[in-house]
């Protein structure tokens, strides 16, 4: 005989997860994740000049700024919350060359864009990329030879680059090459150097990713020749990130990094659950760039879309994420 219950429980349930969900302050209450302004660094582009901004054409509303005006965008950046920032230049071809020399030199873009960042907005911290990329002729992170990516005389232009670069100011450098071994030697060059107090980022869990696209046209940094695939990881794997961020660690690294994030997000979760030193995420340029096409032809929500994925990738594990949307997500947060 049913009785009078039966009629608003027809299905007999106990447990009804929907109860948690039925109004707007008791889902706050449960929310397991939420991401906050402390989350995020914000990746920025540096170039030669004075005044100028130069909106970069596969990532809209993401500029190349001259140091002036990158400052105003860096305290900006501050202001809204923001923690820290990664630099990234734009080189002239004519300063680039197979060793990357321009990267360690003391009157460089990125040496005076730190001491100038450091100067006007010095709570701020100030991470910087370690690889040759950009300053390399062939467009690669290390010196070719024979069309090889030598690994070893590469690292000892590295931890240069390092000690330049926390020589100028930087608070953390981020070695972004993949380079075996990189990790060890730039631990022991900044300490001999003295700056035991300089972090590293390591990017660990570095894959060869077509994602990257956008990046190397912000930077003009696009291999000359070949692809990444020696030294960046294939996609397919995943022990191979363990192994990568197993060594990162034990050779000095404060935070591992896995990138990119979006395609990556079980190589988060599996590196969270190993590691004891914070993981980033790079939500790269290509995963900036997919999101704001598709908002560009009204196909998705912009801002809802952008904090879905952030919050996925937090979910997922990721303490800290990098990411070119960073101001437009502080704006929203607050
Ligand atoms: C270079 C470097 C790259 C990115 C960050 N540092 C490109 C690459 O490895 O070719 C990519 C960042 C992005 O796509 O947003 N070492």
């Amino acid at each position: 005989m049913p009785s009078a219950n039966s009629t608003s429980n027809p299905l007999d349930l106990v447990q009804r997860p929907r109860r948690l969900r039925r109004m707007a302050a008791l889902r706050r209450m449960v929310q397991e994740t939420q991401l906050t302004v402390n989350d995020l660094i914000y990746p920025v582009f540096v170039m030669e000049g004075e005044d100028k901004k130069e909106e970069i054409v596969s990532m809209p509303d993401c500029y190349r700024y001259t140091l002036d005006l990158l400052v105003k965008e860096v305290a900006d950046a501050y202001n809204l919350g923001i923690n820290a920032i990664a630099l990234f230049p734009l080189v002239a071809d004519e300063k680039k060359d197979n060793q990357g020399t321009e990267g360690y030199n003391p009157e460089g873009l990125v040496q005076r864009s730190i001491r100038t960042i450091k100067k006007e907005v010095p709570e701020i911290v100030v991470i910087t990329d370690v690889a040759l990329d950009p300053f390399s002729s062939y467009g690669h992170d290390g010196i070719v030879e024979d069309g090889v990516i030598l690994n070893d005389e590469t690292v000892a232009v590295l931890v240069k680059m390092s000690v330049s670069q926390a020589e100028a100011g930087a608070d953390m450098v981020a070695p972004s090459d993949m380079m075996d071994g990189r990790i060890g030697a730039i631990r022991a060059g900044l300490d001999d150097a003295g700056y035991t107090d300089v972090g590293i980022i390591a990017y660990s869990a570095k894959y060869a990713s077509a994602y990257y696209g956008p990046f190397r046209d912000a930077l003009e940094s696009a291999p000359k020749f070949g692809d990444k695939k020696t030294y960046q990881m294939d996609p397919g794997n995943t022990d191979e990130a363990m192994k990568e961020v197993e060594l990162d660690i034990e050779e000095g690294a404060d935070i591992v990094m896995v990138k990119p994030a979006l395609a990556y997000m079980d190589i988060i979760r599996r590196v969270k659950e190993y590691s004891d030193v914070p993981v980033a995420a790079y939500n790269v340029s290509g995963e900036y760039a997919m999101i704001k096409a598709a908002a560009q032809k009204g196909w998705i929500d912009e801002k809802k879309i952008v904090l879905e994925t952030l919050t996925s990738m937090k979910r997922a594990g990721a303490d800290l994420i990098l990411t070119y949307f960073a101001k437009q997500v502080a704006l929203m947060l607050k």
